[in-house]
């Protein structure tokens, strides 16, 4: 099987454990339920749960009910964090995993909602966690993770300190740029990989630190990539406009670095992070092989 095929086999796994915790639509509420359905089922590559069960077993063995809870509500969260970064007082985008973002298809209050919706679905979620109460603090612990890194010293700090970088028409410096992707990215894969680690009994803190450094990197490349895509990827495969950072005047990597430097750093963060893990895993490991093929993505 290619890694393609093993990635495809593993997402739709993860959409269909999403699925089971997605609302009804009905009653007087139903238009939220329906947006909150269509943001989430509108697809995604489902990268953030993939990081975390794969982290999780690689530690476990196996996956344990808490780690599927936290995996569904981690991607809510970062559902909802999309929604609302299309917003026009965001970035303003009418593309989102190859549909109508969702306040294009429903209109900016319900778009504004779903994602306030989203973000409350996550906790409902990850509480569910503890149904199966035999390591109470190791689940509490896993979602403080989870909401400090989904908070004002993660995402959100990442993403307020993007949009008024934009809108002020700031000169922003290497170190405030370094900030702002270590935290509106890769703030959510750390919560990936150390909540994987983390709720594996056999875990220490040490292995949790550590897998939070390598997740930090994998975040870092997977936003530098993300840039470069906004400047070269094919509307049809990333499923969002190309050109939005360009027309939102936005700094990027691309812009600081240059193309030829951005893609390298890719590559070379890509692979300070699997020596970072190498103490835990063999070269041939999915999540391994994961990180490397997310440093070639075209989508
Ligand atoms: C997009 O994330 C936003 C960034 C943090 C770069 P993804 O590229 O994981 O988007 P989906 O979930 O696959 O749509
Ligand atoms: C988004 O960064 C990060 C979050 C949503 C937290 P971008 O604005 O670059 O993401 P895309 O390109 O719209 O997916
Ligand atoms: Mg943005
Ligand atoms: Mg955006
Ligand atoms: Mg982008």
């Amino acid at each position: 099987m290619s890694i393609e095929e093993e990635i495809d086999r593993k997402r739709k796994k993860i959409d269909e454990l999403i699925e089971e915790f997605l609302p009804e639509e009905e009653g007087y509420a139903r238009t939220v339920a329906e947006a909150v359905n269509y943001s989430v089922r509108a697809g995604g590559k489902r990268i953030r749960p993939m990081l975390l069960l794969e982290t999780h077993k690689l530690f476990h063995g196996a996956v344990l009910p808490e780690a599927k809870a936290l995996a569904a509500a981690l991607e809510l969260v970062h559902t909802y964090s999309l929604v609302h970064d299309d917003l026009p007082a965001m970035d303003n985008d009418e593309l989102r995993r190859g549909q109508p973002t969702t306040h294009k298809k429903y209109g900016e209050a319900v778009g504004i909602l779903a994602g306030d919706a989203l973000l409350n679905l996550s906790m409902q979620v990850a509480v569910q966690a503890f149904r199966r109460p035999s390591e109470p603090m190791i689940v509490a612990k896993a979602i403080q993770d989870l909401y400090d890194k989904a908070g004002i010293d993660g995402m959100i700090g990442g993403q307020t300190a993007d949009v008024l970088a934009e809108k002020n028409k700031k000169e922003i410096d290497k170190k405030e740029l370094d900030f702002i992707y270590d935290k509106k990215t890769g703030a959510l894969i750390e919560a990936a990989m150390m909540i994987g680690c983390r709720l594996a009994p056999e875990s220490r803190e040490k292995d949790v630190a550590a897998v939070e450094r390598a997740a930090k990197l994998i975040g870092l490349a997977f936003q530098i990539q993300d840039d470069i895509l906004d400047v070269e990827g094919i509307e049809e495969l990333i499923g969002k406009p190309v050109g939005s950072d360009y027309r939102n005047g936005k700094s990027t990597y691309v812009n600081f670095a240059g193309m030829k430097q951005a893609k390298k750093d890719v590559a070379d963060l890509t692979e300070e992070a699997v020596g970072l893990m190498m103490p835990y895993v063999d070269e041939d490991d999915f999540l391994i092989r994961l990180m490397r093929f997310l440093a070639k993505r075209d989508h």
